[in-house]
């Protein structure tokens, strides 16, 4: 039985009334916290007095100068485009940016190059205090996600993109309905509750725009059947909202509400041009949002009403999106973004959304809706250990009144010491434990130049070469 025993731990459980306790020892065994109590005195001497037989089996980590938290869940990221950083940079809006960048990039990837890009989106992740996120891959070779998210740790659902609308999808990733539907059932078959539950599959239909009316009818009627959720891009841009009106003479929440597809186990991200019709079917039919404010600002996409929605009782989640639309996958600085511009938000004058409030979407609410908030989401007695230390001991930690308020706009993932994983300890002092950075730095670079010069997209970069 492995154990962990972290002590001397000031927590912010995120529990259903937000407790913070001080001088508190958390006690982990195997992949679930058994102990929540006071550091005791022997506790600190023991700790003290080297190798003793009884605690030899028994990680001890003093938490003493840091924050300990329940591990980020960000809801809507795509590791597959993590090569893609600062390819497209400034200057296009979601459809050219797809169309021209994105597309013809993930268009030419290999299984190797699937693998490392997911893997250095883990890593960034992970050393950014996530320990859960919704991966939305491309329409091939997702099992290399799979792979990477097994090999290095992560809490991971992911969800290959599936594209079958030849009005709309290059010829290079369009699929055929039926193919799409098989290839996400064996993925699901494959890996869904793999690895003590880590890993788990979701279906993902990219957008309305890249999908036939039967491929989303035809994932709605195996979603009532199975228990399987998913993970789909919605009303995120004006242009991609015409097409859809020009398509179905509806807005896209009222489509995909036809179609089945709105509910608790489906998690919309965007959202950020809704009706109020929409809003209330949102709220009606318990789906879940992702807010990803860093991704809506850098392709002028807009801004989410995050206050109008969280009054409708809606649930918000936060994602980072990918790295080629934010360009950087730290949930703290999101959740700094969100929490500010849920200042500007027209949803009410009497409404803003608090630190603690965001952390709630960045925490319980990404854990209800990955259905998984019996076991993650906070630190209580009997939920999976996926734990967070974040060091205080720094000037832009210092002095500490208001804990919510530190993490959120004070602190970004830098300050994320050690990561807990299912019980497992998957960041130690800042240095990931279960794979080689070293290597998958210099493997990202190669493969990234690879994929530009594959794709044609280095003749498009001038500040590459120049
Ligand atoms: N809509 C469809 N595909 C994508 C994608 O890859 N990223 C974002 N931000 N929006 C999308
Ligand atoms: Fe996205």
């Amino acid at each position: 039985m492995s154990k962990i025993k972290i002590i001397n731990a000031l927590v912010l459980t995120m529990d259903t009334i937000n407790r913070i306790l001080s001088d508190t020892t958390i006690m982990i065994e195997n992949d679930k916290i058994v102990d929540i109590s006071r550091t005791a005195d022997d506790d600190n001497s023991k700790q003290k007095s080297e190798k003793r037989d009884d605690i030899d089996d028994i990680d001890v980590i003093d938490a003493r100068g840091m924050i300990v938290m329940p591990g980020l869940v960000n809801c809507h990221v795509h590791t597959v485009q993590t090569l893609f950083r600062g390819v497209a940079s400034d200057g296009l809006e979601l459809l050219p940016w797809l169309q021209e960048y994105i597309y013809p990039m993930e268009s030419v990837m290999d299984r190797e190059e699937v693998y490392v890009s997911s893997l250095l989106g883990y890593a960034e992740l992970i050393r950014s205090g996530t320990t859960t996120c919704a991966d939305m891959q491309s329409v091939r070779h997702t099992d290399k996600a799979f792979q990477a998210a097994e090999k290095i740790g992560i809490r991971a659902t992911i969800a290959k993109a599936m594209m079958d609308n030849e009005e709309s999808v290059p010829e290079s990733l369009l699929e055929n309905t039926s193919d799409s539907i098989r290839e996400s059932e064996r993925l699901i078959k494959q890996w869904n509750n793999i690895d003590n539950g880590r890993l788990r599959c979701m279906f993902g239909p990219r957008f309305i725009q890249g999908c036939t009316t039967k491929l989303l009818k035809e994932i709605s009627e195996i979603m009532n059947i199975e228990n399987i959720g998913i993970h789909i891009h919605a009303a995120e841009n004006l242009q991609e909202i015409e097409n859809d009106m020009k398509r179905y003479k509806k807005r896209s929440i009222e489509i995909l509400d036809d179609l089945g597809i709105v509910g608790p186990k489906s998690i919309l991200a965007h959202c950020i041009h809704l009706s109020d019709a929409e809003v209330n079917i949102l709220s009606k039919k318990k789906a879940n949002i992702v807010h990803c404010p860093t991704s809506n600002l850098k392709l002028a996409s807009g801004i989410c009403d995050v206050p109008k929605l969280l009054e409708k009782r809606i649930n918000v989640t936060i994602g980072a999106d990918g790295a080629a639309c934010n360009d950087n996958l730290d949930l703290f600085k999101d959740m700094k973004l969100a929490a500010l511009l849920s200042r500007i938000s027209k949803g009410s004058e009497t409404f803003a959304t608090s630190a603690m409030d965001i952390l709630e979407s960045a925490t319980r609410a990404g854990a209800k809706a990955l259905g998984m908030l019996d076991r993650i989401g906070s630190i209580e007695l009997g939920k999976k250990a996926d734990l967070v230390l974040v060091s205080l001991c720094n000037p832009e930690m210092t002095p500490l009144f208001n804990i919510p308020n530190q993490l959120v706009y004070a602190t970004d993932g830098h300050n994320v010491q050690t990561v807990i994983i299912d019980g497992k300890i998957i960041l130690k002092n800042r240095k990931l434990t279960h794979i080689k950075e070293t290597d998958l730095i210099s493997d990202s670079q190669s493969m990234a130049k690879r994929i530009a010069e594959k794709s044609g997209i280095d003749r498009k970069m001038t500040n590459l070469n120049s």
